[in-house]
């Protein structure tokens, strides 16, 4: 366990940023749920971002990284050691246009929403699918958000890694492992920025496609409600939410966390929602599966912390 005093010690002049001591993860997960992390950082640059990683790797001080904390159940012991939050790294530019292709340099604390608004208002098309899904892009490549078929997979070139020596590699997509919610991107690294390849299209017609989309999450997703999007992923050639709907469970509950009667893959917070009661429901839900479909359902969202 890092404390206040320690962290001042180790980083003296390295580092500039927001920090925060024994921070609440429910702070900054989209759920509401999730105890203290021991140190909460945000740093201003990437010397501060490096200093943060070999510091820890030097005093065996373990880190997470995260994005938006969108898709992570952090459970009510919070989290040992220094989260890292890569939220003040923002910056979109263009590389380069040709060819009816634009390849853009996105950061990777960049909302994901702020790059699927850039490609409507410009016209270029390649993530309309992924319009709606809330987090940053850095959390999209981790887990290889999609939705309605589109993949942010296919649409990235590269990415640029540090890893906990504070190198900075650039890797090429095909090494990432990106596959259905999932990449093999190492633990000890954390996601810097990526080049994203789109093409150019009719402006109207992007905006008509993402509109669409939008209109079909918020009928059929509770978007609204304070969730981690889908709790477990589709098994092969079927649907998570319709075996757990069929299966009788809409409605159930556990404390302050309920399955939602909209879109059953979907746990809601109703109130002041523990992370033992998620996971209770989950392993409710996925008995109930088992028992009647024979089905062994897996999580999709990201489970980290303490007991
Ligand atoms: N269904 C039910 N009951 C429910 C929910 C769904 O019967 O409570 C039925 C629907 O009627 C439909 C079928 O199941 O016939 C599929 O449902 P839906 O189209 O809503 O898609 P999904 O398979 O449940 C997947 C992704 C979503 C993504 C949507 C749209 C996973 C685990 N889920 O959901 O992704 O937004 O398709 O493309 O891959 C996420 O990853 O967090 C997520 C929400």
């Amino acid at each position: 366990m890092i404390n206040e005093r320690q962290w001042r010690e180790f980083l003296s002049d390295g580092y500039e940023g927001d920090v925060k001591f024994m921070e609440p993860m429910r702070n900054h997960t989209s759920l509401r749920i999730g105890g203290p992390a021991d140190v909460y950082a945000i740093p201003q640059d990437l010397l501060s971002a490096r200093n943060v990683l070999t510091i820890s790797k030097e005093k065996e001080i373990p880190f997470m990284p995260i994005g938006g904390g969108t898709n992570l159940l952090c459970r009510d012991g919070g989290i040992e050691g220094i989260v890292i939050s890569l939220n003040s790294f923002r910056r979109i530019e263009v590389v380069e246009e040709k060819d009816g292709e634009i390849t853009l340099f996105v950061e990777s604390g960049t909302p994901l929403q702020k790059l699927v608004n850039l490609s409507k208002e410009k016209g270029y098309t390649g993530i309309e699918g992924l319009a709606g899904i809330p987090g940053s892009v850095g959390g999209a490549i981790a887990g290889n958000a999609g939705a309605f078929g589109y993949e942010i997979k296919s649409v990235l070139i590269s990415t640029a890694l540090m890893n906990v020596e504070g190198r900075i590699k650039r890797i090429r997509i095909e090494d990432l492992g990106l596959d259905y919610r999932t990449s093999n991107i190492p633990a000890g690294s954390i996601i810097l920025s990526a080049n994203i390849r789109l093409r150019k299209d009719i402006p109207e017609d992007v905006a008509n496609r993402i509109d669409g989309f939008l209109r079909e999450k918020r009928e059929r997703q509770p978007i609204s409600e304070r969730s981690a999007g889908c709790v477990f992923k589709n098994p092969e050639g079927t649907s998570a939410g319709r075996l757990i709907d069929e299966a009788g469970c809409k409605g159930m509950r556990v404390g302050d966390v309920e399955v939602s009667p909209m879109h059953t893959n979907f746990f809601i917070n109703r109130g002041e929602a523990k992370a033992s009661d998620f996971i209770r429901l989950m392993e409710a839900v996925k008995s109930k599966v088992m028992e009647v479909f024979g089905i062994e359902l897996e999580p999709e969202i990201r489970i980290v912390g303490r007991e």
